[in-house]
């Protein structure tokens, strides 16, 4: 195994923390590909467009991007993915793999003013929550419930998809939940209706991360 940089001590909840790690290419937490879990749960999906019925493509927020591995992705399935990172470092990474579909990235802090609330019926989550210290995830528990619309009278709402991690070690990132702290942060306002063990987690994660989906009410 080699041996990871010395970087300066800062704190992960700024841009620079990460700058530093996206440009000294030490980016571990990256899969460098769609997790199957998720491409599983894109097949699953009504097909986003047919030429008889043409829906609109559904809008899904990736925050903390990093490299936006899955955007593309989403694209192909016809999905319309905004991914957004408050590191200008991940978002030059994320632009240079994307080429031409680089407009689905831009440099944004999830907690501030230019996401906002019904823009999106999907919030995908990958190694943003676990990279947020603990301190700030009451924020970001309150965050998704208000972007994402509660379920109308046909039980259509919000969802949260994507991977939660839980560690017991007090140090991070990752910072991992403790078990059942994700259902006491989310069951106010969001009810799990899928969790799986995904088979191809990286080293970072394995046996540690689960597929998750969460239906706003
Ligand atoms: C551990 S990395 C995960 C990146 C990517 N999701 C992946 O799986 O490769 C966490 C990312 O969240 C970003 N981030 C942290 N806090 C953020 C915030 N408040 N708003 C937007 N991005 C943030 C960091 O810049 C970093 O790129």
């Amino acid at each position: 195994m080699t041996t990871p940089p010395e970087f300066a001590k800062l704190d992960p909840a700024t841009p620079e923390f990460w700058n530093i790690r996206f440009k000294a290419n030490f980016t571990p937490w990256d899969q460098r590909g769609v997790p199957q879990c998720l491409r599983d749960y894109l097949a699953a999906q009504p097909a986003a467009f047919t030429f008889k019925a043409p829906l609109r493509p559904r809008r899904v927020l990736i925050p903390g991007c990093g490299a936006a591995n899955e955007v593309r992705y989403f694209i192909d399935r016809g999905w319309a993915p905004t991914a957004i990172d408050f590191s200008p470092a991940a978002v030059a990474q994320a632009g240079a793999q994307l080429g031409l579909l680089a407009s689905h990235v831009r440099q944004a802090d999830f907690f501030g003013g230019t996401i906002l609330p019904g823009d999106f019926e999907v919030i995908y989550e990958r190694a943003f929550l676990c990279a947020l210290p603990r301190t700030m995830w009451a924020a970001w528990a309150k965050r998704v419930a208000e972007l994402l619309s509660p379920a109308n009278a046909r039980g259509e709402g919000g969802l949260l998809i994507g991977f939660f991690v839980e560690d017991d070690n007090p140090k991070g990132p990752p910072f991992g939940l403790k078990s059942g702290e994700l259902d006491e942060m989310l069951s106010p306002a969001f009810t799990c209706i899928e969790k799986i063990v995904p088979t191809d987690s990286i080293p970072i994660f394995a046996g540690k991360e689960s597929w998750q989906v969460w239906a706003r009410r």
